[in-house]
């Protein structure tokens, strides 16, 4: 995914060509059928780099079967999640390959068009994403007839206002149409009704990066990386208090200790490992116990986090797990869009009741209420954001709970970073 980042000058479409570029879009173009394409994706065993990890190939036949007067391709590159930028990255260095994966998905899927969604805060990716388009419509390789053939496909870039939640694909569906991006119940899931009611395939920036490289190499090689239900590699951010901070690309089913102490390089300033935080705002933190877990889609959800898109914190001796927990509730309610009630007034509800526990103010009865809010918001909240909200306070109860219990029943927050309000315990910022 990375191999071209600082090899290429992502202005100028020759140096992506030098490095196979558009091989494998001319490749398909010419050799395969658009069924024989989404056979090799579904072999592939690509899953969507987007969060939920779901098959790229079912979600690819799934629009090719459907029937619409027309059909779309849009690459999500939202990237909401706090201090996340490995798509900001793809899409700045090398944004051909963003291109490529759409024309070949179009190809495959019968669609003319397509939307790449960038939020406005990545001027650079916007800038350089323009210039690619423009330029491979010079080269004949977006446009009409594209290299000779019958197969035309225009992308149009939509720049989002930065709304954590119109990344949501519906969300994002009705931010493209120029609507409020809120997101709606599903289904019908986009892929039989999206873009003004057509078929739509969305993929994140990262899944679409993937293709060029899968039907120039063979869904064989691609399918030999990784574990037995995740193939491929995967970038994550890595953040946090680690020696090395920054993108990495690893295959997927490393183990956690590889990534923080031999790529991560380890805790700074002789300080002992706490947790590890996967998945953003939606995923959870995973303790000292799980560091020789290789990591994949299905073990991380297994341990209460996810792989999200790809957001890593570490976190060492000196962080309070309530106020970690706290930090992700407060993202979540101020990027709630309000229109269901279960999120919007569920998350202000556990983020007061957060605040109360990590004040030292809160009872048993609060931290209570806390977990049975976290199951009803989970339950019962319209999109993924609210479903998903309660994770990272779910799991720091689940592995810390005697730290929640030391700020309530004590008024104690054992890292030192509370500010406990009326009972003794520590009182200031270590
Ligand atoms: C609150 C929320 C935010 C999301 N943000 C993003 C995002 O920034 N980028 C992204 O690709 N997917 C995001 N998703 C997931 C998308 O809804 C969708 O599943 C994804 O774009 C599909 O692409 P994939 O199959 O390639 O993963 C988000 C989901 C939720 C619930």
């Amino acid at each position: 995914m990375l191999e071209n980042a600082g090899w290429i000058e992502s202005d100028r479409i020759e140096s992506y060509i030098a490095r196979d570029g558009y091989k494998a879009l001319l490749h398909a173009l010419a050799e395969m059928s658009p069924a024989e394409v989404i056979a090799a994706i579904t072999q592939s065993g690509l899953r969507g780099r987007g969060g939920a990890g779901y098959p790229t190939g079912l979600k690819w036949s799934t629009v090719a079967k459907a029937n619409g007067p027309r059909k779309f391709v849009v690459c999500n590159g939202d990237e909401g999640d706090p201090g996340a930028f490995m798509d900001r990255s793809v899409m700045e260095d090398d944004p051909h390959r963003v291109l490529e994966g759409m024309a070949i998905a179009a190809y495959a899927v019968g669609a003319s068009h397509g939307y790449i969604y960038v939020r406005a805060e990545y001027p650079r990716a916007i800038k350089r994403l323009k210039t690619a388009i423009s330029r491979a419509e010079r080269h004949g390789l977006l446009g009409s007839g594209i290299a000779g053939t019958s197969f035309s496909f225009s992308i149009d870039l939509r720049v989002g206002a930065g709304a954590f939640v119109c990344g949501e694909e519906t969300a994002l569906i009705a931010s493209v149409q120029g609507n409020r991006g809120t997101p709606r119940p599903r289904p019908p899931y986009p892929a039989m009704s999206g873009l003004w009611s057509c078929p739509t395939l969305i993929n994140n920036v990262e899944t679409l990066g993937s293709i060029a490289p899968i039907i120039r190499c063979g869904a064989p090689w691609y399918a030999a990386i990784g574990t037995e239900k995740s193939h491929g590699t995967k970038v994550f951010c890595l953040t946090g208090a680690i020696k090395n901070t920054g993108l990495i690309e690893v295959p997927m089913g490393i183990t956690l200790r590889d990534i923080v102490f031999d790529i991560g390089g380890g805790i700074p300033n002789g300080r002992k490992f706490k947790a590890v935080q996967t998945g953003g705002p939606s995923g959870g933190c995973i303790p000292e116990q799980y560091l020789d877990m290789p990591v994949d889609y299905e073990s991380l959800r297994e341990v209460g986090s996810i792989m999200g898109s790809g957001g890593m914190i570490v976190m060492d001796d000196s962080s309070c797990m309530v106020d970690v927990a706290r930090f992700f509730m407060e993202f979540c309610m101020s990027e709630s869009c309000g229109k269901c009630i279960p999120c919007r007034v569920g998350t202000a509800e556990m983020y007061k009741l957060l605040t109360r526990i990590a004040t030292g103010t809160a009872t048993m009865n609060d931290l209570s209420k806390l977990e049975e809010l976290c199951n009803m918001v989970r339950e019962t909240s319209l999109c993924g954001l609210g479903q998903s909200a309660p994770n990272p306070v779910v799991s720091t109860l689940r592995y810390f709970r005697e730290e929640y219990l030391a700020h309530v029943n004590e008024g104690i927050c054992p890292a030192g970073v509370c500010q406990m309000s009326s009972r003794q315990g520590v009182t200031s910022h270590a």
